[in-house]
């Protein structure tokens, strides 16, 4: 017998949810199920609609499979469904199998899951909307090609960005309008349907190329990070390639006069592009690399805003130990290096007195950017909180999963949330070995500032003394 489930759309995991809890109730097997969104060919004369079955149990599934199933059902493959209700059917007497990387459905579904999660994350970096005005007033129009059917995994992410204004996403699948206080999900459109140029274009052009720093030209680097498919849809787009041309000539003359040395007076000043390939990544590979210039664009929480950088981590790509802080801090944000200010000098101090080399581990923070409040001409640090670590996830375990350490010393419980995806209080799991679903083992400690904060120069001294011993126990173990 085969089973056809209409859905009600292509990334539809409601309807997915339901149609796979009343097969499983049933005992219908994953290859007796044709799944069919819309844009599906015509089934099979002989597919019947599933048997129905009042409520249906839900099967058991770790949160893992849920966040994996977000992303898996905006693939394009016309596989998803089917491989999400056969890892479904193998969860249930293997509730442990989505840590086992060498599973080969494990190992498609999380590269699919990837592939969904990249082109969410290159639509948030080159949408652009371009201006248009209509009987209502202002609407803003973007034209976007996506790899996969991310709409609505967006939607709430340009809903929140853009909630005062009235926008139109168009997408060849799919597309969005918010009208101000709804969203709408309307057919697919083309590209001629969305707007070629609006006024404001011109003075981005403009900004653009006076701002282009030509001596800092990756041309590698910026094709992986902004590959050519998307330019068509940036404005600045079309002037990147006269940039490039001309690059070296305009080197020439930017070095002509005398370079002072630049010290940022404020933290925009500095430009994140010299800042972020001087302070470097020395000795990273180009997955981490690359991985690194990706993030120097990300705006996958709202911290990116106001800070000067994106500081990724730094350190050799065959590190053993990786060390993650909380964020950045003021001077980290203006140097775009982890662990450079007070905080990184005690760190610095306690891994030599540990037997540490600083310069063979790789060292990185759960959030990217410097969160803080501006008070006057000072910048008050303030703690990432789950939301933002969360988000910033993204990028730790791509770090991980890179690097692949023997080790992870986390540093304070926003480091320990980020690498263990839960609350922690430090002073109760601290200076154990902890078994991470990757492999490595995790290890605890507090963070360097903690240590600062103490105002008891005695008390001060014993945790210091305590602290170095978690560091040497840590570096045992990456042994
Ligand atoms: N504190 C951190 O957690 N990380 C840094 O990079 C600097 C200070």
């Amino acid at each position: 017998m085969s089973y056809r489930v209409e859905l009600a759309h292509a990334a539809d995991l409601e309807g997915f949810r339901h149609a796979v809890r009343t097969a499983m109730a049933q005992g219908i097997l994953p290859d007796e199920i044709e799944w069919a969104p819309p844009d599906s060919a015509p089934g099979l004369a002989l597919a019947h609609a599933l048997p129905a079955f009042a409520n249906p149990p839900p099967p058991r599934v770790p949160r893992a499979f849920l966040e994996l199933a977000e992303v898996v059902v905006c693939h394009r493959s016309p596989a998803r469904f089917q491989l999400l209700h056969e890892m479904l059917v193998r969860l249930q007497s293997s509730p442990r199998l989505l840590q086992d990387r060498a599973d080969p459905l494990v190992d498609r579904l999380q590269d699919m899951g990837k592939s969904v999660s990249r082109d969410r994350h290159k639509m948030r970096a080159f949408v652009r909307f371009r201006e248009t005005t209509d009987a209502d007033g202002q609407h803003y129009i973007a034209w976007f090609e996506p790899e996969h059917h991310i709409v609505r995994l967006n939607a709430g992410f340009f809903i929140r960005r853009f909630a005062s204004q009235r926008w139109t996403m168009l997408t060849p699948d799919e597309s969005l309008h918010w009208d101000g206080e709804a969203a709408h999900f309307l057919p697919g459109a083309t590209r001629a349907d969305a707007p070629e140029e609006d006024p404001l274009e011109a003075i981005w052009k403009t900004y653009y190329a006076s701002t282009f720093n030509s001596a800092r030209l990756k041309v590698k680097a910026m094709q992986s990070e902004m590959p050519k498919k998307y330019w068509r849809n940036l404005p600045e787009a079309e002037l990147i390639p006269q940039l490039i041309a001309t690059a070296e000539s305009r080197t020439a003359a930017m070095i002509l006069p005398l370079d002072p040395p630049r010290t940022p007076s404020h933290p925009r000043v500095g430009g994140y592009l010299e800042t972020q390939s001087e302070g470097g990544n020395p000795g990273l590979s180009s997955p981490l690399s690359s991985l690194a210039s990706e993030a120097a664009i990300c705006t996958r929480c709202p911290l990116y805003a106001p800070a000067t950088q994106t500081v990724f981590g730094e350190g050799p790509s065959t590190a053993r130990l990786m060390i993650v802080g909380e964020q950045p801090g003021d001077q980290e944000d203006l140097a775009g290096r982890p662990f450079v200010g007070p905080a990184g000098q005690m760190l610095d101090r306690a891994l030599a007195e540990a037997g540490i080399e600083r310069a063979n581990a790789y060292v990185t923070n759960a959030v990217k950017h410097f969160k803080y409040q501006p008070r006057g001409k000072r910048r008050i640090h303030e703690s990432p909180n789950a939301g933002e670590i969360q988000a910033c996830r993204w990028w730790l375990d791509q770090e991980r999963a890179q690097l692949k350490p023997a080790l992870v010393l986390m540093l304070g419980a926003s480091a320990a949330r980020a690498v263990l995806g839960r609350a922690v209080t430090v002073g109760k799991e601290r200076g154990q070995l902890l078994a991470l679903p990757d492999g490595a083992a995790g290890f605890l400690t507090v963070h360097p500032s903690y240590l600062l904060r103490i105002e008891n120069a005695v008390t001060q001294r014993a945790e210091y003394a305590r602290f170095v011993d978690d560091l040497r126990a840590a570096a045992q173990a990456a042994r």
